[in-house]
């Protein structure tokens, strides 16, 4: 086996940081170069290779791809659902532009496969909520969800033009204990943990009905790993694969803290982000990425809420 160069942007996201510390597990620590355009954390920087990188600076990724002779690059980077609303301009530079200078970086320098993660917020208000097929209607109401729908065909053009080999899945939300997501609107999901151990309440912002699709860490890991390393012979959908995990509502999160922490109050009061989740879909179907790649997830409801809460607890009690 060829030994893979990889370079990941946004290494310091809640996604990113725990990427990298799989893949150099993987593919081992000097192999793996972890870029982000804010300080990495001392446990990133210590462990391998590093890089300040601003993804719109074209330059810059090239001069890097070259000098670490890359040929894999997990474009993590990215502005999220709720600071895109914020800074929808910010959004489109970061986003698009970002993803254009890596495809063509990709192209221009000889990398082999792209890892370009799209999300639920590709979806709209017309999209069907419940099982959202794989094959829908892609008319997002956030400039996120029009980065992610036009970073999707951004992908399959690079594909179908150059043989570029692009990958993606559609992230859930994604919950996590390492590192705090950022600017998203299912931040919700991962802040009620910190709040309810150190203070037994939360104020959550969207309403207690509202559903959306969520995934643990250690499911979103294994399944990026998981499509990234598949045979792309058997891969139809390679960049925008619908991934289905857990689906609950915030209020179900809550009830199933409660069980670990019984004077756990949550309160409800919903900001601009309750209209981002309101256009976004409940559950997934994802029989494309189980049949193409063999996706099965292992975490549910309470088996997350349990591991959560037994990493985070230890750390942030006291
Ligand atoms: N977690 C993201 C967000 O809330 C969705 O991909 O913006």
């Amino acid at each position: 086996m060829t030994t893979k160069r990889i370079l990941v942007t946004g290494a310091g996201g809640q996604i990113g940081t725990e990427l990298v510390t799989a893949l150099r597990s993987r593919y081992g620590d000097a192999n793996v170069v972890a870029t982000d355009i804010q300080p990495l954390p001392a446990a990133i920087r210590e462990a391998g290779p590093t890089a300040r990188l601003d993804v719109t600076q074209a330059d810059a990724l090239a001069e890097l791809v070259r000098r670490c002779d890359i040929d894999t690059i997990y474009h993590m980077a990215a502005i999220l659902s709720a600071t895109g609303e914020e800074k929808p301009r910010l959004a489109w530079n970061v986003n698009i532009g970002g993803l254009y200078n890596v495809l063509e970086v990709a192209r221009e320098l000889g990398v082999r496969r792209i890892y370009n993660p799209s999300s639920i917020a590709a979806f709209g208000p017309e999209t069907p909520k419940v099982d959202t097929p794989q094959e829908t209607v892609l008319r997002p109401t956030t400039m996120y969800g029009v980065t992610k729908v036009a970073g999707e065909m951004l992908g399959a053009y690079y594909h179908r033009r150059y043989g570029l080999d692009v990958r993606g899945i559609r992230y859930p939300g994604v919950i996590s204990s390492e590192t705090l997501p950022g600017g998203g609107t299912t931040d919700y999901a991962v802040e009620i943990f910190y709040e309810a151990i150190r203070h037994r309440r939360y104020t959550c912002f969207v309403r207690a009905d509202t559903v959306l699709p969520m995934i643990y860490m250690p499911d979103c890991i294994r399944a990026t790993l998981m499509l990234m390393e598949a045979d792309a012979e058997r891969l139809i959908h390679a960049a925008e694969y619908n991934l289905a995990s857990l689906s609950f509502s915030a209020g179900e999160l809550a009830a199933a803290i409660a069980r670990h922490i019984p004077d756990f109050v949550c309160e409800y009061r919903p900001d601009f982000r309750q209209q981002i989740a309101d256009s976004w879909p409940q559950t997934i179907d994802d029989s494309a990425a189980r049949m193409e790649w063999g996706w099965q997830p292992e975490y549910d409801l309470d088996g997350m809420v349990a591991d959560m809460l037994a990493k985070l607890t230890p750390r942030l009690a006291g």
